[in-house]
This record gives structure tokens, C-alpha cells and sequence, in this order.
């Protein structure tokens, strides 16, 4: 890939003594891209292995993408849901054909998605009478940093300090069925079980396609709500439209975000025929949610997913990533383990691996690291095999290299 075609700029103020201090940054601003790779502003160049922690869906600058932008910013950007917006009814119906659900929602961010979808689950159970009702919710999760959300996070740090936390979850452990069982004979106030299909910021934790279809049965029998936070791992990512799919399931709510819009901010509450008519007028809203910019990158994001044969890339270059990875950290003592499916992929080290993301950058790769100890990779699902070859090539000697230094006391 030759060098960017804007000139790079280099007059950013650095470090952002104006910008709230909540983030833990790389001394890194990055300022153009194109397809997987992106550039900063002193001109250094970059494989992009995280795609902006799964958003960046097509990449960047994609040839489709921008022209149909470009023409719906000169359109319309914004318009208020006072009056009809066809765009919004455009991604709805699609969303619906690809997942085989009734309706959608539509907001700005995977956080207030999962707030909806909170908010169906209550009212639904008050609707039946229930009205102290229970969210069963679990270890490990990451839905957001709303108070609600974080509240339904099964991680103290992300909730430590905002006590006190919403209350009415109940929460377990990821593929533990008798615990779901439990709670089924035991608690007449659950409505809802809600969970991450593949925890991402929790690790890349998988639910077993047992587990999901044990889940369906249980929620079937109790008319609870089966919902689905696809925020990370939906969208294509696993090389099926949602990664559910795998396991010959459907949800009755399924948040969705992230890589929806391929980076315009959007969020989705998709749900099925018994979660459809919870609420109503009055019940639920949001100025941005749902606006025409928003709809329009979705649609060409689908559109343009469906064209170029996506889903089976993110499949196919996803195990050339994997087996790579595998190849070139083989034998290597402290990795403990690679888990996820498609282009969402985590390595386990055997120590907090933090020190990787600056190292990896320095080598020219945007990686990430959850849960201390997991390198994450969630590359946009145009990544070709030389770049998921690439990939492999730059962070496994990284890896080699860290993993011999002696482990910290
Ligand atoms: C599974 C999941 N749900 C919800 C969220 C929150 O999304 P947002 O940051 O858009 O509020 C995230 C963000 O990482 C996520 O991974």
C-alpha cells in the first residue's frame, strides 16, 4: 500500500489537556485510511487489526461507501423522528430478512441499544404482572457504561465508584445451564436472560451452541425474553450475519451497534414477534437515534457486505488468521489459549499483557488487549489473507518476545 493520498497533518496538540481524562492512550493520532491500513499524523503507517474495536466494518474510505456518504450528507444529515424517515423502514426490513426477527429500534450506540433492551424486558414483565421484575445477567459481561448497564456488567471495575448500582439482575455463570435451571424453579420474577453471544471485552468468551439452544428451550418454557447482545460480535464479524446464527437459534431481542454503519454512530434494538409490541408511543426515544445519515451508512453496509461475498471472507481469512497465529505461537509457553470464531480472535497469555498494544504499534499493528491478559484482534471483514498473514507475521514474534522476559511477581 503506497503512502496516503491527503498530505498527513501534524499540527495536533498532543497530549489533550482540554479532552476529559478517561481514556488510557497510546501518544498515537491517527489521521487517514484506506482498506485495512491506516496512517498517523507523522506519516507512520499501520495494519488496522482492531477496525475502531469492531466498528469499521468495510474498512476505511471504502470506494462504495464514501460516494453514497458524500451524496446523503449533501441530502440530509438529520431529521426528526416527528415525521417518517424512509431509511429508517430501509435498514428495519433488512435487519428483520437477515435475522428472521419483526422490528427495530433505532439509536446511536451499543450502550443505549442495551438500555432499550433493558427496558423491554421490565416492561414486559410488568405487562404480566411481574413488577419487581429480574434480568438474569453474567459473569464477565460487558454491556455498557450507562448506570444500567454497567449495572448488568459482570466486571467491579467498570462498576467501581457509581454504586448504587440499578438493582434487579441475577447474575451466573457463562455456560452453566443448571444455573439458569435453578433460577427457572426457584425465581418468579425473572423475564429476561441477557448475554453477549461471544463476550468480547470480557475475553472472547464463547456460548456453546448447547448452551443457546438449552437457553431457547428454558426462556420458551418460562415466556422469558432471550436477549442477545450482538453489539461486538453481530454484524458479520464471525462470518454469519449474527453469531447466534451458529447455533440454529433465534433471539426475542437482539441490541445491536458497532460495525453496523461501518463508524457513522448507530445502535439497534432488533426484536421478534413476542417482544414487539412492548413498547409504544411514549414509551421509548432519542433525538439522533435513527437519523438519515446514520440509516443510509447502514444500508449501503449491509448492501455492500451482501456484494462483495464478506461473510464468507470473514470465514475464510478468519481461519487463515487463526492458523497462522497458531503456527507462529506454537509450543510457545504462556499462551493459554485462542478462542473466538471468524475475524474474532483472542490469544490468553498467561500474564497481564497490556505492554502489547504500544509494542505492537510500534511494530505497525493496531491490536487490542481485554480482560488483562487477552490479545484481541477484530480486523475489518475485507482483510485479505496477506494482510491476516501479515498480521501474524508482526505480532507473534511480539509475542515470543514478551512472553520470554520473566513473568512480573
Ligand atoms: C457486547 C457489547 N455491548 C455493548 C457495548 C457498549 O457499546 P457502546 O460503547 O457503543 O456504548 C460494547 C462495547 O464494547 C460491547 O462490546
Amino acid at each position: 500500500m503506497n503512502a496516503p493520498e491527503p498530505a498527513v497533518v501534524s499540527d495536533i496538540t498532543r497530549p489533550m489537556p482540554h479532552v476529559m481524562n478517561t481514556y488510557g492512550r497510546l501518544p498515537i493520532a491517527l489521521s487517514y485510511g484506506k482498506g485495512c491500513w491506516v496512517w498517523d499524523t507523522q506519516g507512520r503507517r499501520y495494519l488496522d487489526g482492531l477496525a475502531g474495536i469492531a466498528v469499521n466494518t468495510l474498512g476505511h474510505g471504502h470506494p462504495k461507501l464514501v460516494p453514497a456518504l458524500q451524496e446523503q450528507v449533501a441530502r440530509m444529515i438529520h431529521c426528526s423522528n416527528y415525521y417518517e424517515v424512509p431509511l429508517q423502514e430501509q435498514l428495519a426490513a433488512k435487519l428483520c430478512e437477515i435475522s428472521g426477527l419483526a422490528s427495530a429500534f433505532f439509536c446511536n450506540s451499543g450502550l443505549e441499544a442495551n438500555e432499550g433492551a433493558l427496558k423491554i424486558a421490565r416492561k414486559f414483565g410488568h405487562d404480566k404482572g411481574i413488577h419487581r421484575p429480574e434480568i438474569i445477567v453474567y459473569e464477565k459481561a460487558f454491556h455498557g457504561r450507562s448506570i444500567a448497564t454497567l449495572s448488568a456488567t459482570g466486571n467491579a471495575k467498570v462498576q467501581a465508584g457509581f454504586g448504587p448500582l440499578v438493582e434487579g439482575f441475577v447474575r451466573v455463570p457463562l455456560n452453566d445451564l443448571a444455573a439458569i435451571e435453578h433460577q427457572a424453579r426457584s425465581n418468579p420474577n425473572v423475564v429476561a436472560v441477557f448475554l453477549e453471544v461471544i463476550q468480547g471485552e470480557g475475553g472472547i468468551n464463547q456460548s456453546r451452541g448447547d448452551y443457546l439452544r438449552g437457553l431457547r428451550r428454558i426462556c420458551d418454557e418460562k415466556d422469558w425474553l432471550l436477549m442477545l447482545d450482538e453489539v461486538q460480535c453481530g454484524l458479520g464479524r464471525t462470518g454469519k450475519w449474527f453469531a447466534h446464527q451458529w447455533a440454529g437459534i433465534k433471539p426475542d431481542v437482539m441490541p445491536l451497534a458497532k460495525g453496523l454503519s461501518s463508524g457513522v454512530p448507530v445502535g439497534a434494538i432488533v426484536v421478534g414477534e413476542r417482544a414487539k409490541n412492548v413498547l409504544g408511543p411514549g414509551n421509548h426515544g432519542t433525538t439522533f437515534g435513527g437519523n438519515p445519515l446514520a440509516m443510509r451508512a447502514g444500508v449501503e453496509t449491509l448492501r455492500i457486505i451482501e456484494e462483495e461475498g464478506l461473510l464468507a471472507n470473514a470465514a475464510r481469512v478468519g481461519a487463515v488468521l487463526r492458523q497462522a497465529l497458531e503456527q507462529g505461537l506454537d509450543g510457545v509457553k504462556g499462551v493459554v489459549e485462542f478462542r473466538g470464531a471468524g475475524l474474532m480472535i483472542g490469544i490468553e497469555l498467561d500474564r497481564p499483557c497490556g505492554a502489547l498494544l504500544g509494542q505492537a504499534a510500534e511494530a505497525g499493528l493496531m491490536i487490542s488487549v481485554t480482560a488483562e491478559r487477552v490479545i484481541r484482534l477484530l480486523p475489518a471483514l475485507i482483510l485479505n489473507e496477506d494482510e491476516a498473514r501479515q498480521i501474524a507475521a508482526i505480532l507473534c514474534p511480539l509475542v515470543k518476545a514478551f512472553l520470554a522476559q520473566p513473568k512480573a511477581p
